[in-house]
């Protein structure tokens, strides 16, 4: 089921002044699952935080609509079922760790029953509650960020919007935070995850979408996205000899990664077996023929510099 409809959504920001006018998101359209880790990526200002805020109702958009558990986002009802870690958050310094959960709490309505319980349970989860008395003035980046998904989850939401939620964590903690958004899911909890640490969503989410300069340019599983299809890596089994290489690719764009392995391009089925052909006419037998995969942070920025020479060009 879609948790998540997003349709068209448009934000600009100061759309009368020529100076300050900036497009955030531009005609943007996606939707999540239930029980699934969505991750959008993109580069700094890329829109993701504003798509975010258009979500909770913090930003109006400025055309398209978006549903949220099918109902509109500006039914504030909506907003009980959702938790929300918000990029670069502030608590108040002068309370606990404790402190921030209850105030929070009562906040969001919770009852007061229990809640001594589902607090402990809470800070135990994100590894705070040792220092559930120690006032927040004193806490690292990372505890921070740990108290923080602990508040987004205080009343029991359904989806859980996570604003770069591993920012200043170290490798263990993060380890620790996709554990911990595994466990959520695996409770049928939906995740929507903004992130720069390509690496770490790779690790985590379901799909991913990459919004650049307000606009989607792709949406998939990470296999998909991360398998160059039109790409081939053929494994050799003896030495490549330069001759025979040439002979056999005639016609085909290819890279030599190594003395037994080939890059090529190929664009269709027929294509591919044409190649083979070729091989084999060649004397030369495949042990392994591909598609190539890149990892996301390669495809990544391939994408972000191929958006941007196809703009520069326009
Ligand atoms: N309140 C605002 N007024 C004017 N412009 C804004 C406002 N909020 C965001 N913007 C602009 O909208 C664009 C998208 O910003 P946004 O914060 O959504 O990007 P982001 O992808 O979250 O970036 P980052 O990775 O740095 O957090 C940026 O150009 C930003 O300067
Ligand atoms: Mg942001």
């Amino acid at each position: 089921m879609n948790i998540i409809t997003i349709n068209n959504l448009t934000k600009i920001f100061n759309p009368n002044s020529k100076s300050s006018r900036v497009t955030a998101l531009n005609n943007f359209s996606l939707t999540v699952n239930e029980s699934t880790i969505f991750g959008l990526l993109g580069p700094n200002g890329a829109g993701k935080t504003t798509l975010i805020k258009i979500l909770l109702g913090i930003v109006f958009p400025t055309s398209g609509t978006a549903e949220i558990l099918n109902k509109k986002i500006d039914d504030y009802l909506v907003r009980k079922h959702v938790g929300y870690l918000p990029e670069n958050h502030k608590f108040p310094l002068y309370l606990t760790g404790e402190d921030v959960l209850k105030y929070y709490a009562q906040l969001s309505g919770c009852s007061k029953e229990g809640l001594q319980e589902k607090i402990d349970s809470l800070l135990k989860l994100v590894k705070m509650y040792k220092w559930k008395r120690t006032k927040v003035k004193s806490y690292s980046k990372g505890m921070m960020q740990r108290l923080g998904l602990a508040h987004a989850l205080i009343a029991d939401p359904k989806i859980i919007f996570l604003d770069e939620p591993t920012d200043g964590v170290d490798p263990l903690g993060r380890k620790e935070i996709r554990d911990i958004l595994l466990e959520l899911k695996s409770e049928g909890k939906t995740i929507f995850l903004n992130s720069h640490l390509l690496s770490e969503v790779e690790l985590v989410c379901d799909r991913v979408a990459i919004l650049h300069k307000g606009s989607l340019v792709r949406e998939g599983t990470v296999v998909d996205i991360t398998t160059q299809k039109e790409i081939y890596e053929i494994k050799i089994n003896q030495k490549l000899d330069s001759e025979i290489v040439r002979k056999s690719t005639e016609g085909f764009s290819f890279s030599q990664k190594d003395d037994y392995t080939l890059h090529l391009k190929v664009e269709s089925p027929e294509q591919r077996d044409k190649l083979l052909d070729k091989f084999r006419q060649n004397g030369i037998s495949i042990e392994a023929m591909l598609p190539l995969k890149t990892s996301l942070e390669d495809m990544f920025i391939n994408l972000i510099h191929e958006t941007d020479n196809r703009e520069d060009n326009e």
